[in-house]
C-alpha cells in the first residue's frame, strides 16, 4: 500500500537520480529504516527501485508525477473553466465525485488520481491501474436534459478521446463499441459514465476515463483480456501524462458543449470512422448466454449498435451485451 509519505518519497525520486537514505529521511522527517520500509511497500504499487548499497535509492524507469501546475499550464486559458484537483490516491475518482455530488457542486470538476485502490470498470468489473503508469480521472458535467438524452454520451466521450490521442501523437487508436479504446484490437483505455438526476433533467454525468500509459507485465496479468499501453506506441510521448491530460480535457470540453446542444447525432459519422469493427463480422454476447452474429452497420443517434443479420437490421443497446470480433 502507498501512504502519503510513500508518495512524498516517490515524488523526490521521480527525477531518476540517486538519493541517499539520509537525505530522503531528512526531507520527510522519518528514520532511514522507515524510508526503506515505505519504499519497499511502494513496489507493490508498480514502481521498481534500484537500491545501491551505501549510496541510496533510484527509481528505475522514472516517470514525471501528475502535477496540477503542469496540467493548468498546458491547458492555458481553458484551465479557468475547470476545477482541477490532483490526488495521490483515492478508491476511485468516479466514486469520489459521486460521493461529493451529494453535498457540493461537482459540475466542471476534474479529479485525477495517481493511484486508485478500487478503480471500477463497466459491468461491475475492476479497473486495474498502476501509480505512475496509468491516467485515471473523472469529470463532473451537468446537463439540463435528462438521462435519456445522455444515452450516447459515452460514445461521444470516445470521440473526444480519439481526437485527443491523435493530437497528442498516438495514431491509430480506435474505438470499440460501446466505449473501449483499442490499439490493434488490444484494450488501451475505457470510459465509464454514471448519471444521477431526474429522467427529465437536469442530470449530472460523472465521466470516468482510464488509460493504460505504461503498464508493467505484472499488472497485465491481472487483466482478463488482451491489453496494451501508450508506451507501446510511443514511449517518449507516453511519459508526459500532464500534457496528455490537458489535451484530453480540452477536447472533452468541446465535445461536451456540442453534445449538450446537438446530442450524439453530431458525432455518429466520426464515431463510425473511428470504430475498429465498422463493417466487420461480429458476435454479440447477450445476458442470457445467447449469441447474435452479423456485420456491423454502425451506430444510431442514441449510440445503439446496428447489425446486419442476413439483410435484417438489429439494434443493441450497450447495457449488458458485449461485442466480439466475428
Ligand atoms: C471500462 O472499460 O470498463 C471502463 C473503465 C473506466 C475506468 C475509469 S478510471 C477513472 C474512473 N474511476 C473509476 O473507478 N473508473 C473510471
Amino acid at each position: 500500500m502507498l501512504s502519503p509519505l510513500g508518495f512524498a518519497l516517490l515524488r523526490r525520486l521521480s527525477d531518476g537520480k540517486l538519493h541517499s537514505g539520509e537525505a530522503l529521511a531528512a526531507a520527510t522527517g522519518v528514520t532511514r529504516a522507515r524510508v526503506s520500509q515505505i519504499l519497499r511497500a511502494s513496489e507493490s504499487a508498480g514502481f521498481t527501485l534500484e537500491r545501491v548499497r551505501g549510496v541510496g535509492y533510484r527509481l528505475v524507469d522514472p516517470v514525471p508525477f501528475l502535477d496540477r501546475e503542469a496540467i493548468v499550464a498546458a491547458l492555458g486559458a481553458m484551465a479557468s473553466r475547470l476545477k482541477i484537483e490532483v490526488a495521490d490516491s483515492v478508491d476511485s475518482t468516479s466514486t469520489e465525485l459521486l460521493r461529493r455530488a451529494a453535498r457540493q457542486d461537482v459540475d466542471h470538476q476534474v479529479l485525477v488520481a495517481e493511484w486508485q485502490t478500487g478503480g471500477r470498470g463497466r459491468r461491475g468489473r475492476n479497473w486495474t491501474a498502476v501509480a505512475g503508469g496509468s491516467l485515471t480521472f473523472s469529470l463532473g458535467w451537468r446537463f439540463e436534459q435528462g438521462a435519456g438524452f445522455l444515452a450516447g454520451l459515452s460514445l461521444a466521450v470516445g470521440v473526444a478521446l480519439g481526437r485527443a490521442l491523435d493530437a497528442a501523437g498516438f495514431e491509430d487508436i480506435q474505438l470499440k463499441w460501446p466505449n473501449d479504446l483499442v490499439y490493434r484490437h488490444c484494450k488501451i483505455g475505457g470510459i465509464l459514465i454514471e448519471i444521477s438526476g431526474d429522467a427529465l433533467g437536469p442530470a449530472l454525468a460523472v465521466i470516468g476515463v482510464g488509460l493504460n500509459v505504461r503498464l508493467p507485465a505484472r499488472a497485465r496479468h491481472d487483466i482478463a483480456q488482451p491489453v496494451t499501453d501508450l508506451a507501446a506506441i510511443d514511449r517518449e510521448r507516453a511519459l508526459d501524462r500532464n500534457r496528455l491530460l490537458a489535451i484530453i480535457l480540452a477536447e472533452l470540453y468541446a465535445v461536451l458543449e456540442r453534445y449538450a446542444r446537438d446530442g450524439f447525432a453530431a458525432f455518429v459519422a466520426e464515431w463510425q470512422r473511428r470504430h475498429s469493427l465498422q463493417k466487420k463480422p461480429v458476435r454479440v454476447l447477450l445476458p442470457d448466454g445467447s449469441v447474435a452474429a452479423g456485420e456491423v452497420v454502425g451506430v444510431d443517434a442514441s449510440g445503439a449498435l446496428v447489425l446486419d443479420q442476413r439483410g435484417r437490421r438489429i439494434r443493441f443497446v450497450s447495457g449488458e451485451v458485449s461485442l466480439r470480433r466475428g
